[in-house]
């Protein structure tokens, strides 16, 4: 029987990225291979800044946020004097694992369900029953674990290695830019969070969301985004490890999202998008008045959490145009791409594709793909080099 050719062997995963514009795209089992994913768990996930959430989110004592990275939980906390904090989310008696919801508010402690052991909202612990007449126990040897917490521009990050470069270095010069297209991002809350599950590769779902070559050539509903976009103007840039793709207005747009856009009330009618390394996106869509978070979580080679927040001013009501802006994308924009990630993880797999090609092109700076390139090489030089 012949051996048939397959395009990547399980031991030819070098890429050589010398040459963006001629050069191959990275090999297809970087998107389903289990040992790379096992690289870009230990070399990336575990040392990266993860985004929890809002720290108005954290404005009241007791409210917390559960993160999951793999199988490893971070349970943030505000305590009594408004302080946040971020906590190893499990129980120092026996590892029962403490919070269970992604969010939630608790009265003056956080409370294991096992044995009821308590931790104040600082960390430590408060009562242990029964554990009197123990020998050699002490409370203050028992206080929740320490996991590192940095606030960038409002945002609350957090991250497993101690020695992780700062949020505010890595991403040096993009609050700037946040604050000149999200203008109310110290006064926003959380007005909606959607999880979708989607059977593909974290890195498929990136790809398709920094780079503007399928707005016009894919679905209809993309169409209808590019409509509310200048296109020609759509502009992607790339700072090492974060990155902006940001579309001016079609100011002859007269309805977006199936609303009427006359009468109407925004605070951006740019289409603004910035990605943090490696998984963090934060957007505007245009003629609205929210903020978006876009995370692409890994679960396994081929399945990806993506997490939509939405967030939104406080103390004034949602506009009409931003509440349809968040249904479209939930229930038209969202699907359509989803369904683009699903059908794109399917054909890595075949053994007539291998690796493909960029398309990047200075004539054409608005649909290049030099972001897609720059992610994937980011990617590649974390985990091989
Ligand atoms: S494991 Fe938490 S109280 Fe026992
Ligand atoms: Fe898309």
């Amino acid at each position: 029987m012949g051996k048939i050719d397959t395009p990547h062997s399980q031991t030819d995963l070098t890429w050589d990225y010398s040459d963006p514009v001629n050069g191959p795209t990275i090999p297809a089992p970087y998107f389903y291979d289990p040992q790379i994913f096992a690289e870009e768990k230990e070399r990336i996930f575990m040392h990266c800044w993860h985004l929890v959430g809002h720290v108005n989110e954290f404005n009241e004592p007791g409210n917390y946020v559960v993160q999951d990275i793999f199988e490893q939980s971070v349970v943030v906390t505000s305590d009594k004097e408004g302080e946040i904090h971020a906590w190893h989310n499990v129980c120092r008696h026996r590892g029962n694992r403490l919070m269970t919801e992604r969010r939630g508010k608790v009265g003056g402690v956080l409370r294991c369900q096992y044995h009821s052991w308590c931790y104040n909202l600082d960390g430590g612990l408060r009562a242990a029953p029964r554990t009197e007449h123990l020998c050699n126990f002490s409370k203050a040897d028992h206080s929740l674990k320490k996991v590192r917490m940095e606030i960038f521009a409002g945002w609350v990050f957090i991250t497993l290695d101690d020695n992780a470069q700062p949020v505010s270095e890595m991403a040096a010069g993009s609050e700037e830019i946040m604050r000149r297209f999200l203008p109310d991002m110290d006064n926003v809350e959380l007005v909606e969070e959607t999880d979708v599950i989607v059977d593909a590769n974290w890195k498929v779902i990136q790809e398709n969301s920094i780079e503007g070559y399928h707005f016009d050539l894919s679905g209809p509903v993309h169409k209808d985004l590019a409509a509310l976009i200048d296109f020609k103007g759509y502009t992607l840039t790339s700072y090492d490890k974060w990155w902006t793709y940001i579309g001016p207005p079609n100011k002859d747009a007269t309805h977006a999202y199936g609303e009427p856009l006359e009468g109407a009330t925004w605070q951006t009618d740019w289409f603004f998008n910035i990605g943090l390394w490696p998984n963090t996106t934060f957007y505007s869509f245009p003629y609205t008045d929210m903020i978006g978070t876009f995370i692409m979580i890994p679960l396994t080679p081929e399945k990806s959490l993506l997490r939509f927040g939405y967030y939104a001013p406080r103390g004034r009501p949602v506009p009409k145009v931003t509440k349809a802006a968040i249904k479209w994308m939930n229930t038209q924009l969202g699907p359509e791409d989803i369904e683009l990630n699903v059908t794109n993880q399917k054909g890595l797999h075949s053994i007539g594709f291998g690796s493909g090609r960029y398309l990047i092109d200075d004539n054409l700076p608005n649909q290049s793909e030099h972001l897609v390139y720059n992610f994937h090489k980011l990617c590649y030089q974390a985990i091989k080099e």
